[in-house]
């Protein structure tokens, strides 16, 4: 395990992958890294031109001609239906990525908090449309990416969308945290019904990316920057749990892989364990249900198995 990288991955030819937040930093990083072995990539972007861009990048990068931009905003479920309805075919991996982190309060186009919005229930309806095109593909893969930030976090089911009460870091942790239920519960799901597809999550550890860039305030900025670049890998390393836990032939539906290094915060692709409570089925139901609610999008096929 300790010898895992990119070069590592057999190929690709005929695979096909969609990244979330594919322009910049760790979905880019992992972009480069699977068309660079053949796959057919997809970079489910927000913005035309930044998305452009890193089709420009991946393709001088690797020299593949197999790289498309499609738009995606994880923060619209429009959007996410649009995505999702445009896609012909079979899917062999849905790479959960995009994310935002402790930013000021802001609402999605459907009116939730920005931060569960695009990390968690994005993702979650995202996957949900994409089941069949999945399930047509031969040992599919949904990798989700969390953070070590779940390990702070809480689902606070009186105020899951902070509307009481809005703390940055709280939502960001809450967010991560769902990120690593719908994993599992997913994978349970998905184990019962005997679908050839898993559900697996990883994290990156510590890795300098824009991922601070929206969050308030220069002091805070410089300081995470500073931390960030300090402590943590860069995105190409900080990529490699996603692409072990994409690629590897021995990872199984509910593993969970970050850095193995100290505090998990560089290192190598090593097997990870979530915080206790990720393994709470009570809980993960209940954020299961409250998702389909509010999202609208239902996994057909994929009954609960509690
Ligand atoms: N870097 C770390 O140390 C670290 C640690 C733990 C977990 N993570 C997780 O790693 C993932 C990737 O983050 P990163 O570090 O690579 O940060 P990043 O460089 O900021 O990349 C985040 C990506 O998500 C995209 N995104 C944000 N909102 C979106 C939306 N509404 N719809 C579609 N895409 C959207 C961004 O697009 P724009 O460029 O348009 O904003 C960007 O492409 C996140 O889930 C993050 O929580 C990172």
């Amino acid at each position: 395990m300790n010898s895992f990288s990119a070069d590592s991955i057999g190929p690709l030819d005929g695979h096909t992958a969609i990244i979330t937040g594919a322009n910049s930093g760790l979905g880019l990083q992992t972009a480069i890294a699977l068309a660079r072995k053949g796959a057919a990539v997809t970079l489910a972007c927000r913005d035309a031109e930044r998305g452009a861009e890193a089709v420009r990048t991946v393709r001088q990068e690797t020299g593949s001609s197999q790289v498309w931009l499609c738009r995606l905003d994880l923060g619209d479920l429009s959007s996410v239906r649009e995505f999702a309805a445009g896609w012909d075919g079979p899917l062999n991996l849905l790479i959960n990525n995009a994310g935002v982190m402790a930013t000021p309060r802001k609402q999605t186009a459907d009116g939730f908090e920005q931060q569960l919005g695009i990390n968690h229930l994005g993702h979650f309806a995202l996957t949900g449309l994409m089941l069949g095109a999945l399930r047509l593909a031969d040992g599919a893969r949904v990798v989700t990416v969390s953070s070590l930030a779940h390990k702070r976090g809480i689902i606070n089911f009186d105020d899951l969308l902070s509307r009481d009460r809005y703390r940055p870091w709280a939502a960001y942790n809450q967010s991560k945290l769902a990120n690593l239920f719908f994993t599992m519960e997913l994978d349970r799901r998905l184990r019962a019904a005997g679908w050839p597809v898993i559900s697996v999550a990883a994290h990156p550890g510590l890795s300098n990316t824009n991922l601070t860039a929206g969050m308030r305030g220069a002091a805070v900025l410089d300081l995470m920057g500073g931390l960030f670049r300090l402590m943590g890998h860069p995105d190409h390393a900080g990529a490699l749990p996603i692409l072990y836990a994409a690629m590897e032939p021995t990872v199984e539906g509910g593993d969970y892989y970050g850095p193995n290094g100290p505090g998990e915060r560089r290192g190598n692709p090593a097997l990870v364990a979530p915080a206790p409570q990720v393994l709470d089925v009570e809980i993960a139901l209940r954020l299961w249900e409250a998702s389909e609610q509010l999202t609208g999008v239902t996994f057909g096929g994929l009954p609960p198995v509690h």
